[in-house]
């Protein structure tokens, strides 16, 4: 049996349920939070916490800049307004994500164009981009999902040979690695979410990173009114206030102390559920691609065979015994508001259509205890048998 880490002492009173996710949070972060109140530096303006969590999350990355932000959506959002994709611009880009990566693209009037995914990571499928580009294609937004990263050398390969700029939505891959390369290192911008299921948080907010120095400039100051240089108050152009508060980078900076930990935890996690679930036939389960570091955000399964039409029962099983699940994302060319507006055809991705309504994610926190894990397998195993028989 794995051996796993010792939990973190609980904050609270134990839940009566076993969460799909809950933060690890302890008294770090209320010492980093104090600190940063006792300064009265509360804003996304002044305050120590917000330069320091941004140098040592972009290094934690393998990026020489980081630019703090709201959270992940307006981190995209920054990140295309800042590679000035706009309107006439296309955006291929996974269709199966949160649809936070599709809203970023069109609140800057640029087109989104959907791409398959491949059937094993769920992760775009860079064999599609040729297909779909076209020469008003700008750029390639991928999305390491579920903490796996994307196959990113043909990516990479492609948007060379094409002149396009990469965007890399890594919300769900803190630490997750292409080829020893940590994601957000790998294109123009890597853009974080630290939302509180995020695999570290600040409750709500985000991170641009870059090695290239004008970028990192250019967000730093979209990011914030665009607000002049010589005079403060003659803009320079039309800008955003999507800015972290100083309190929220406290919480960050408590929260890099442990992202070792957490990522560790999450790969020990998957593993069990690995060892305790792998005979069973019904079950897709997460893998690892040879070029992969997979931090296992969630852990997310598909159902297979008969069983792959029943994922609404399974659940409510589940939950029935005090385990929350979340079901897996719809994809864009699968979205009411899409296909009404004539955006995209339900036939678009095939790929993505298969998986869309037998997928879900187990308990993956990082405060799951050996027990929880253990009980959520056994349970997982009975009702999969008994919505069988
Ligand atoms: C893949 C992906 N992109 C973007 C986002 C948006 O991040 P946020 O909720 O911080 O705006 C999320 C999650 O919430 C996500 O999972």
């Amino acid at each position: 049996m794995t051996t796993l880490l010792a939990p973190p002492a609980p904050r609270a009173r134990p839940l009566q349920r076993i969460p799909v996710a809950a933060p690890w949070l302890d008294a770090r972060e209320d010492e980093f939070v104090r600190e940063a109140m006792s300064t009265g530096a509360i804003s996304g303006f002044f305050g120590e916490h917000i330069s320091r969590f941004e140098r040592e999350f972009a290094d934690f990355c393998g990026c020489s800049h980081g630019v703090a932000v709201s959270n992940g959506t307006t981190a995209l959002q920054v990140a295309l307004a800042a590679l000035d994709i706009g309107p006439g611009d296309e955006v291929l880009t996974s269709t199966l994500t949160n649809m936070a990566t599709f809203f970023a693209v069109l609140h800057q009037g640029a087109t989104p164009v959907p791409v398959d995914i491949e059937p094993d990571t769920f992760n775009l499928d860079p064999t599609q981009l040729a297909r779909l580009r076209t020469p008003r294609t700008k750029a390639i937004l991928v999305v390491h999902l579920f903490g796996h990263p994307v196959n990113m050398g043909p990516v990479l390969e492609f948007a060379r040979a094409h002149n396009l700029r990469v965007i890399e939505d890594c919300a769900e891959s803190h630490g997750a690695e292409f080829n020893g390369r940590r994601t957000g290192s790998l294109g123009d911008i890597g853009c974080f979410s630290f939302y509180a299921n995020k695999i570290i948080t600040t409750g709500e907010g985000g991170m641009c990173v870059t090695n290239n120095a004008a970028l990192a400039a250019e967000m730093r100051s979209l990011k914030s009114l665009a607000f002049g240089e010589q005079n403060k108050f003659m803009h320079r152009a039309v800008g955003f206030n999507f800015r972290m508060t100083n309190l929220q980078a406290a919480i960050g900076c408590a929260q890099m102390e442990k992202i070792g930990a957490i990522i560790a935890r999450k790969r020990q996690h998957a593993h069990f559920y690995a060892e305790h679930l792998a005979d069973l036939d019904c079950l897709q389960l997460p893998g690892q691609a040879g070029y992969a570091h997979n931090v296992y955000w969630m852990y997310h399964v598909g159902l297979r065979g008969p069983l792959a039409l029943r994922r609404g029962e399974i659940l409510r099983r589940l939950a029935e015994r005090g385990i929350e699940t979340r079901e897996g994302f719809i994809p864009f060319n699968l979205q009411e508001i899409f296909l009404a507006k004539g955006l995209t055809r339900r036939d678009a991705c095939p790929v993505a259509n298969e998986a869309a309504y037998r997928t879900f994610y187990l308990p993956s926190g990082p405060t799951l205890t050996e027990a929880q894990l253990a009980y959520v397998c056994d349970h997982l195993r009975e009702v999969l048998t008994e919505t069988a028989a």
